[in-house]
């Protein structure tokens, strides 16, 4: 790839490594705009330029706009397109996007995160979350690695998941790391980054919706009721209460009035319904209770009862995970959905 750097202005457009390329195309003299060149184009202004990133499909319409316009004014054109330059730009040191997919449909992921799916050129996938964006991403060339920790079931070692993605990137690769919901909510985001970092890979968050907030909205449910209560809690259930390996304060939880939001907590439901009741001053066997499972996707379920009949309903109707449980008078109010 020919660049011609001195008073040139590179464009840089939308990539996952666009800030990266930005620095270094700085660092050599070159002024570039990352992202919209279209304001900067137009006839009164024939600049000087060179393309310097131009991804797969992205921006499409302004790369054409870019390449007219340098043929009208006699300026040579690198035309990169369907080339991998992100790497040649990266000078071949490999990047990892931690990107939250969301609770599941492939619409709840953020344009930026199906993006960063689309040019990776290797994904470290969970069973949560849009895994069928990665499959299509798949279909187009990239690596799909399945990293599954299924609750009862296949469990990849975190110590491997991290040696991968280090691994990967080490070799130069454009790496998602795709997770359900968001990276950061009992995700393992800041574990994966730490070890990044330690092995001086550049990380990028693309954050994601999740499943904590958006299983209950999916379902007609909001967290929260004007004058109904001032508080929503997030806590995760795969330690039962009375574990000597929990830090959660159960019966501070009981004492409260908003609602509970339980993560993870299929299997430790019963435990959690009565500790809550019997704390002293703790939350009343009438207390509403909603279940989300599978939000947002085809098998998504809802089921509602009382927090005395959870224990019974969990059995008797075979709630799996991945669940969401709101508990609390918020839980009480569901929306009729269209
Ligand atoms: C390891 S945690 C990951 C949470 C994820 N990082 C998030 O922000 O949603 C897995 C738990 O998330 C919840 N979960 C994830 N996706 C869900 C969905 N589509 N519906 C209901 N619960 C979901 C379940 O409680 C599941 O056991």
């Amino acid at each position: 790839m020919t660049l011609r750097l001195s008073n040139l202005t590179v464009f840089v457009l939308n990539s996952p490594s666009s800030a990266v390329v930005a620095q270094r195309l700085e660092s050599q003299g070159a002024v570039t705009v990352v992202g919209e060149a279209s304001s900067f184009l137009n006839d009164a202004n024939p600049a000087r330029f060179a393309l310097a990133v131009i991804p797969g499909d992205v921006a499409s319409a302004m790369v054409e706009q870019v390449i007219d316009h340098a043929s009208e004014w006699g300026i040579p054109v690198d035309d990169q397109r369907g080339q991998d330059v992100d790497q040649q730009f990266r000078g071949g040191q490999g990047i990892v996007t931690l990107v939250g997919g969301g609770p599941g449909h492939p619409d709840l992921i953020t344009i930026a995160g199906a993006r960063a799916l689309a040019e990776a050129d290797v994904i470290l996938t969970d069973h949560l979350g849009p895994y069928s964006l990665a499959e299509e991403a798949a279909r187009n060339g990239a690596e799909i690695i399945d990293v599954s920790k299924l609750p009862y079931g296949k469990q990849v070692a975190q110590e491997r998941t991290n040696a991968m993605l280090v691994e990967k990137a080490t070799m130069g690769k454009n790496v998602v790391r795709l997770k359900g919901g968001d990276s950061f909510i009992f995700g393992r985001g800041y574990e994966e980054w730490a070890e990044l970092a330690a092995a001086g890979i550049p990380v990028r968050v693309i954050p994601g919706v999740t499943s904590a907030t958006s299983a209950p909205a999916v379902a007609g449910f909001s967290l929260t009721h004007r004058g109904l209560n001032h508080d929503v809690t997030l806590v995760s259930g795969h330690v039962p209460p009375g574990n000597p390996k929990s830090t959660t304060n159960w019966e501070a939880l009981a004492q409260m009035t908003g609602s509970l939001i339980l993560i993870m907590a299929v299997k430790n439901a019963a435990a959690i319904a009565e500790v809550l009741m019997e704390t002293k001053g703790g939350r009343a066997p009438s207390t509403p209770v909603a279940i989300v499972e599978s939000a947002s996707m085809s098998e998504q379920r809802v089921t509602t009862c009382d927090l005395g009949e959870l224990a019974e309903v969990v059995e008797r109707e075979g709630v799996k995970p991945p669940a969401i449980f709101v508990i609390g008078e918020a839980a009480g109010k569901r929306m009729e959905l269209a």
